[in-house]
């Protein structure tokens, strides 16, 4: 294809790491997720970084770990605040929980939560906020930081999207209570399945350890704060405290994670590259409405909103990109509301959901990928400027 979706990040070292693994024998969870662990927390200057089998395993563990919490643990039929876009398994975790959503509308150039309904969001029940910065671009994780610190709310932050984007200075994924990571193929690293739970909190960062292995006390240190160590070897190698999971990791992933992660400031930079030039050429053409950055976005993609008011049809622009084979999909997921997965959920809206439909309805988004894109981005913009007069 002309211009993917998305693109391979690996080289040589990958490969080469991969095969150390394989030599070694040892592929189960171990050394080398422990390096790559050790890693993300110097990386992004957190306490405690957890890797999962995925970014939907970190929502998962880290969603269940705050049911365990010794001091004001979420609980069925608690309430959530959650954005009308994000990824199906930002919100599977919260209904699989017996947690209630309030979906806020998005804004149409950010894609991310309308900060301004948070006060209407807000009830007795709310518990929790569920913070998503979409493809690479911080959300107002300071409007919303301040919203949960003053309300004494949770701050979930999913940043599967967004590894390395920043908002005044500081890395989207550690404003949260917890921070989600994925690191799927197409995202800013890729260890081929993968995910990372990042937390301050030690009993958190205990809990979640805890509930990526079985709910067993394997791994947690000898002074542990969610159990206590008793002295029956015996008994305590196969001993369960809490009802977890099986989420770990393979060596493989942590090895080629290792090696992702010395590259990932390039391949920003590159990323942040691409995106000028897609700036430069959608940013001021009326026609397209184009995702504004807040902060310093990772642009894990290009997002076009056909300008609700121009009444340009969808069908023909993505037939026009079909025919130049140019890939591109729907925004994320869209909006949520929209799928048939949403009547097994316990929800309502605050107020109308607007711009999420627009976005669903005419937008779509195509890849950005850690190489050069000059030749993709200019050709696409020939094509949707054709198709789109
Ligand atoms: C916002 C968001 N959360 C969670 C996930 C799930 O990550 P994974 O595909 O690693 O399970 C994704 C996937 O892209 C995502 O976009």
């Amino acid at each position: 294809m002309f211009y993917e979706l998305a693109a391979s990040s690996w080289g040589d070292e990958e490969i080469e790491a991969m095969q150390r693994v394989i030599q070694s024998g040892i592929l189960t969870m171990g050394e080398n997720v422990r390096r790559f662990e050790s890693a993300f927390c110097e990386k992004f200057g957190v306490k405690h970084a957890l890797m999962v089998s995925s970014g939907s395993t970190a929502n998962l563990v880290g969603v269940a770990a705050l049911f365990y919490k010794k001091q004001r643990p979420l609980q069925r039929g608690d309430e959530v605040i959650v954005p009308a876009i994000s990824w199906s398994t930002t919100y599977y975790p919260l209904q699989q929980y017996g947690l209630k959503l309030r979906f806020v509308d998005v804004e149409l150039d950010t894609l991310n939560m309308d900060v301004s309904k948070l006060k209407q969001a807000l009830t007795p029940r709310t518990r929790m906020v569920m913070a998503v910065s979409i493809l690479g671009n911080p959300c107002a994780l300071d409007v919303l930081r301040a919203f949960c610190d003053e309300h004494d709310l949770y701050l979930f932050e999913d940043n599967c999207e967004s590894m390395g984007a920043t908002l005044d200075g500081r890395q989207c994924g550690t404003f949260g209570d917890i921070g989600t990571f994925s690191c799927f193929f197409s995202h800013h690293i890729s260890t081929m399945e993968g995910g990372v739970i990042v937390t301050g909190d030690d009993e958190t960062y205990q809990l979640a350890k805890s509930m990526r292995a079985h709910g067993w006390t394997r791994d947690l240190p000898a002074d542990a704060e969610i159990y206590q160590k008793r002295d029956d070897d015996f008994y305590e190698a196969y001993r369960f405290i809490l009802p977890g999971y099986n989420a770990r990791p393979l060596e493989l992933s942590g090895a080629i994670g290792v090696e992702q992660l010395k590259k990932l400031d390039r391949m920003i930079e590159t990323r942040r590259r691409n995106a000028a030039l897609f700036v430069s050429l959608f940013g001021n053409d009326e026609r397209f409405i184009i995702q504004r950055e807040n902060g310093g976005s990772s642009w894990f993609a290009f997002t076009v909103i056909l300008n609700p008011k121009l009444g340009m049809d969808r069908k023909k622009i993505m037939a026009a990109l079909k025919a130049a084979d140019i890939g591109y999909r729907i925004i994320t997921g869209g909006n949520f509301l929209r799928h048939d997965v949403i009547k097994y959920f316990d929800y309502d809206c605050v107020g109308e959901i607007v711009n999420a439909d627009i976005a669903h309805d005419r937008g779509f988004f195509v890849g950005n990928h850690p190489h050069d894109l000059t030749p993709q981005i200019r050709r696409l913009h020939e094509v949707l400027d054709r198709a789109a007069r």
